[in-house]
């Protein structure tokens, strides 16, 4: 593999050039065992920018060879690493959090060209992964074990915690510095070391960071970041599955391959974090601050266009409050700028590619057959480009809908009328998945009930911002297990060892 200081491989088909201040932020090789190198038959992937579909950078395609090189890396440094004090692990994440803050027009940059969010919204990211960085670079040293008092005499018993060992993440494109820096940074504070594969449209941001990281002073073959396209992505995951030493899989996306790699992993028994699809209900009571509940909407479902995955797919009104409620919404959805991230304007960006807005399109188109009624937008945006679709409201939708028994991802609303609390629960509840839910209410009892009663892993109440590195994040049901952020996220990559000491 050949070593460079710099990047190459950026072809730059872009029309609007990419200045970074630190221009060798934007790399063109991926990083293991210490090196950046080239995918060893030399094969290629182009990045686009997906306000334009051109091409602006492009960075290996990997397999199979190349997925087990960063396992034999991060297997062979995995002994010195879990053996590094935990407050200087802790020192080494502090100074990558100080860099990527540091950095943060380049990365928030970076991850609107990739990715399409605006350029406000691509900072923000950079806050928000920074955030999980700090927060597991002071968890580091607290992993404390239990001192357990012994049934029996001349005997001590201890619980120690110790790094589960090699974790392979596998992330998504929808945040990619965040769910790089909520996969990797409690793996390197519990003293793991990881393998990982960034999403094929959007694996920039996870070089960039890796090479802070390393400017940090993340030791070589601790971290190593494996990049491939979508045809070749399952061949690099398969030599991961089927590898012993990997310990750990770290997923976030669609339910169907969290599935698959439940049981693909089955055979070494890995231990598995999947954060998967949700199918988010938005419950307005008729008792709730009608204002509020409408900020509350717009935060939770236009944020990043819609592609979250704790973005509200089903949103209930009561009766008595629903047209005032889609009034003041429709009003706030109408108004709302779309463009591509250069537009410093713009609210909403471009969605990832042609699949994801032909995915919308199916689903407004399905819901309007099915009787629901189109209050806004409800088309693609042709004049901005090929990936623009229109905020969206619908009413009358129900569960016939596609939009409302999948994940749609993207910037509709399909608002449904509902009459009792037991009916709306019910329904709300009525989904493979669990991950999040929200509600806006005013009777104390109601909200203890409601929040009770739903089977999500998140419940918003009065509040459409529900995450922040101090939290649990993750699903029940379908939508997964493991918790990211939090105390939680940090036990995940960790294993209790108990050790019984006699003769005493
Ligand atoms: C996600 O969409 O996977 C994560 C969203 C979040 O962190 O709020």
């Amino acid at each position: 593999m050949t070593s460079i200081s710099h990047i190459d491989g950026v072809t730059n088909g872009d029309a609007q050039a990419l200045t970074l201040q630190r221009g060798d932020l934007l790399l063109g090789r991926q990083w293991i065992g210490g090196e950046w190198c080239e995918a060893r038959d030399g094969q290629r992937l182009d990045v686009q920018n997906p306000a334009t579909d051109a091409v602006f950078a492009s960075v290996p395609d990997s397999g199979a060879d190349e997925a087990r090189a960063a396992v034999d890396a991060a297997h062979a440094a995995f002994p010195a690493w879990r053996a590094v004090p935990a407050k200087q692990r802790a020192q080494i994440l502090k100074r990558w959090n100080d860099l990527v803050i540091a950095h943060q027009e380049d990365l928030g940059c970076l991850i609107s060209r990739e990715q399409g969010k605006p350029l406000a919204e691509g900072r923000g990211e950079v806050a928000y992964a920074a955030s999980y960085i700090e927060w597991f670079a002071e968890e580091a040293t607290r992993a404390n074990g239990d001192v357990i008092p012994s049934p029996v005499a001349g005997r001590r018993m201890f619980a120690l915690k110790e790094p589960v060992g090699v974790v392979a993440a596998v992330t998504p494109w929808n945040f990619p510095a965040a769910m790089i820096a909520r996969k990797i940074a409690p793996a390197l504070a519990a003293g793991c070391t990881v393998v990982c594969k960034p999403a094929e449209d959007t694996p920039l941001t996870s070089l960039a960071l890796v090479k802070l990281a390393e400017e940090a002073g993340v030791p070589a073959g601790v971290l190593n970041i494996v990049t491939a396209s979508r045809a070749r992505a399952a061949e690099v995951v398969d030599v991961w599955l089927d590898d012993p030493r990997v310990r750990k899989i770290t997923f976030t996306g669609s339910t169907p391959v969290g599935k698959h790699l439940a049981r693909r992993s089955a055979d070494t028994l890995k231990r598995l974090s999947l954060e998967l699809g949700g199918n988010a209900p938005f419950i307005v009571f008729d008792d709730a601050d009608i204002d509020a509940a409408v900020d509350g909407l717009m935060v939770a479902k236009f944020r990043n266009g819609g592609q979250t995955c704790v973005s509200p797919n089903r949103i209930f009104v009561q009766s008595r409050v629903h047209d005032t409620f889609v009034e003041k919404l429709a009003a706030r959805v109408g108004a709302l700028k779309v463009g591509p991230a250069s537009d410093p304007a713009a609210q909403i960006g471009p969605m990832i590619n042609a699949r994801a807005v032909d995915k919308i399109e199916r689903h407004v188109r399905d819901a309007v057959e099915r009787g629901a009624r189109v209050i806004v937008g409800g088309t693609r945006l042709p004049a901005l480009g090929a990936n623009y679709f229109a905020p969206t409201v619908l009413v009358g939708a129900d569960s016939r809908m596609a939009c409302i028994c999948e994940e749609t991802f993207g910037p509709v609303v399909p608002v449904t009328r509902f009459e009792t609390e037991a009916d709306v629960v019910a329904t709300a509840n009525d989904t493979p998945f669990g991950l999040a839910a929200y509600f806006y209410a005013s009777d104390v009892r109601r909200i203890w009930r409601v929040a009770d009663t739903l089977q999500t892993g998140l419940v918003g109440i009065n509040e459409g911002a529900l995450a922040a590195e101090a939290a649990p994040f993750g699903g029940v049901k379908e939508s997964g297990y493991g918790r990211e952020g939090s105390v939680h996220g940090l036990d995940d990559y960790l294993q209790t060892k108990y050790l019984c000491q006699g003769q005493l």
